[in-house]
């Protein structure tokens, strides 16, 4: 990780600390980074890149491998903060930016999706889920945040991916909470 990365990454841990920016628990963080390498994901979604601190670690491990992150924030403001950060870090040949909602910006895309992180409006999570799910391709990865903390607002979600019948699907401990989920079969 190059300094320029390391340094923003942490002053926006600072920042959280002080403004409650909502960003990934660095642990969570760390472990999208190891799912996105150890899969060779190349096609990364985001959602709700918030001020960029997760799209930094996704944008990190698609150099990596190879890959690109597209990331959708829907608050405007937000994605050119984020948007700065990315180019500020070095990484913006890794990132697209789609500025609006997730559900109707994602319609309008077709590529392959190998790894999604979900970290939107909770409401939201299933709507997300069922724009990308024919995108995805057995083996791809979804990671949605924050099922521990807001597991009553997740619950449904959580429920769903964990019963489908062409997934696996676990709640991981770490940070807000991680419902991490694969595809087994089309
Ligand atoms: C918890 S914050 C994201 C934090 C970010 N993932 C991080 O860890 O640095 C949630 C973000 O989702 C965005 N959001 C909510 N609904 C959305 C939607 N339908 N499409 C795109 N972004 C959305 C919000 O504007 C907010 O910035």
């Amino acid at each position: 990780m190059n300094p320029e990365l390391f340094d923003l990454l942490y002053q926006l841990e600072m920042r959280d600390q002080k403004e409650g920016l909502h960003i990934i628990h660095p642990d969570a963080a760390k472990l999208l980074l190891i799912l996105v390498i150890s899969n060779k994901a190349q096609i990364i979604v985001e959602i709700g890149a918030g001020v960029g601190y997760s799209t930094l670690w996704l944008a990190y491990a698609a150099s990596l491998t190879g890959g690109k992150v597209i990331t959708c924030e829907l608050e405007a403001a937000r994605a050119a903060e984020a948007q700065a950060h990315i180019e500020q870090a070095g990484l913006a040949d890794q990132v697209e930016f789609l500025t609006g909602d997730a559900r109707e910006l994602l319609r309008h895309r077709d590529e392959p999706v190998d790894f999604v992180f979900i970290d939107g409006d909770y409401g939201q999570y299933e709507t997300y889920f069922d724009v990308l799910y024919k995108r995805m391709g057995t083996g791809a990865t979804l990671v949605a945040d924050d099922v521990v903390t807001d597991e009553n607002e997740l619950a449904d979600y959580s429920t769903y991916v964990q019963n489908h019948p062409n997934l696996d699907s676990a709640t991981v401990p770490v940070g807000n909470g991680l419902e991490i989920t694969v595809k087994i079969a089309e």
